[in-house]
């Protein structure tokens, strides 16, 4: 090992990463390194730089399917702070660390008076990993509020900064998501608000809601109450191992949405500008998915688009599943499904 260029204090050798990945699936990182500040990640770089190997950026991993081994460095991203910017009578700029855990930071901004984000309460993850698929859920994305990301551009080697359009946001898609490997984010930036509309309009959220939907309503009754949802639907990663939806919502023109509204009346679609999203738990609920499991892993049974690891499954148990999955809704409705995690190792 000593023959190695300039072998960081941090650095390890030969690291397993089942507990950080929300899937909870066995994985090992050849060299890995906690990455606590800006120099520890310009330390991380050069190492793996000098020493010709590969890189992976993990923040929360809940959001990706190790499907074998990592034979490179993985950095694990740990940046914390929090601060304000910019504070006025109407709003307030939050300044998150990549590292910060995202659900804390939409409570602390909740718990502050500040409303923008509160519907993306229990999201797992970290501020960092939030642009890279522009979160969502209950009728807001993290676009809605994110004034600005800074991140390490590894073409130039500089900090850059990286406002809100210069993002490329899309549904679960950024220009993070786009160019991988380019960008390390490391800080991000929200514009929030004290006075704006609550988003109360998603279904699940206003039939929660009922009754109490009041003006005296602040930001935080929203996000316990989107936690309340959350939890009745989705299985909390740290007790069933997750990723969150497994699937995008696939989007399908309109004359296809119209030949299998005739086909299955029932088909769930929300319409876009010259489109219609498809909800994809539907479709995979239709094929008798929900519920499934099979040794290992299986399908979430109150949200079929949450595929789960049971007990000591692979990535590729999980990838399997999803394949068989995604075949049997192209088969009965000619959709295709996109994933919505990344697939990384092996
Ligand atoms: N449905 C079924 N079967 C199921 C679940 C849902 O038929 O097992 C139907 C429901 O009847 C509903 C429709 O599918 O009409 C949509 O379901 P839901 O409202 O639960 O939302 P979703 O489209 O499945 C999306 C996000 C979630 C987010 C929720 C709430 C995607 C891929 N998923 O789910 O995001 O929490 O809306 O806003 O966009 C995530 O990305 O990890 C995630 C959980």
């Amino acid at each position: 090992m000593s023959q190695r260029t300039g072998f960081p204090m941090k650095l390890k050798e030969n690291v397993g990463l089942s507990a950080l990945n929300t899937l909870g699936v066995c994985a090992a990182a050849r060299f890995y390194m906690d990455v606590d500040s800006l120099d520890d990640l310009r330390g991380a770089l050069a190492w793996a730089e000098a020493n010709g190997q590969k890189i992976l950026v993990l923040g929360g991993g809940s959001n990706l399917v190790f499907a074998g081994d990592f034979d490179g460095l993985v950095i694990r991203m740990r940046m914390a702070s929090r601060r304000w910017e910019q504070v006025d009578g109407t709003g307030a700029t939050l300044v998150l660390g990549a590292g910060e855990n995202w659900h804390q930071a939409v409570l602390y901004a909740a718990r502050a008076g500040y409303r923008g984000v509160e519907n993306l309460a229990l999201i797992p993850g970290t501020a960092g990993a939030a642009p890279v698929q522009n979160i969502g859920a209950y009728g807001v994305e993290l676009c809605d509020t994110l004034l600005s990301v800074t991140a390490l551009d590894l073409e130039s080697g500089e900090l850059v900064k990286l406002d809100n359009a210069e993002c490329g946001f899309a549904y679960r898609d950024s220009v993070f998501k786009q160019s991988p490997g380019r960008y390390i984010i490391t800080e991000i930036r929200l514009r929030l608000s004290r006075d704006k509309p609550l988003q109360l309009g998603y279904r699940d959220l206003e039939e929660y809601l009922g009754e109490a939907v009041s003006p005296d309503l602040d930001a935080l009754a929203v996000a316990e109450a989107v936690m309340a949802v959350r939890r009745r639907k989705l299985p909390d990663p740290e007790i069933i191992p997750n990723v969150g939806s497994f699937f995008k919502n696939p989007v399908v023109p309109e004359e296809k949405f119209t030949e299998l509204k005739s086909a299955h009346p029932d088909v769930v679609g929300y319409p876009q500008v010259d489109s219609v999203k498809l909800a994809a738990a539907w479709l995979i609920d239709q094929c008798g998915w929900k519920g499934y499991r099979n040794l290992r892993v299986g399908v979430h049974n109150r949200q079929a688009l949450v595929l789960i690891n049971h007990s000591g499954g692979t990535g590729q148990d999980v990838l399997e599943l999803a394949s068989d999955i995604r075949q049997s809704v192209q088969k009965r409705f000619g959709v295709n499904l996109d994933m919505e995690p990344g697939i990384v190792g092996g």
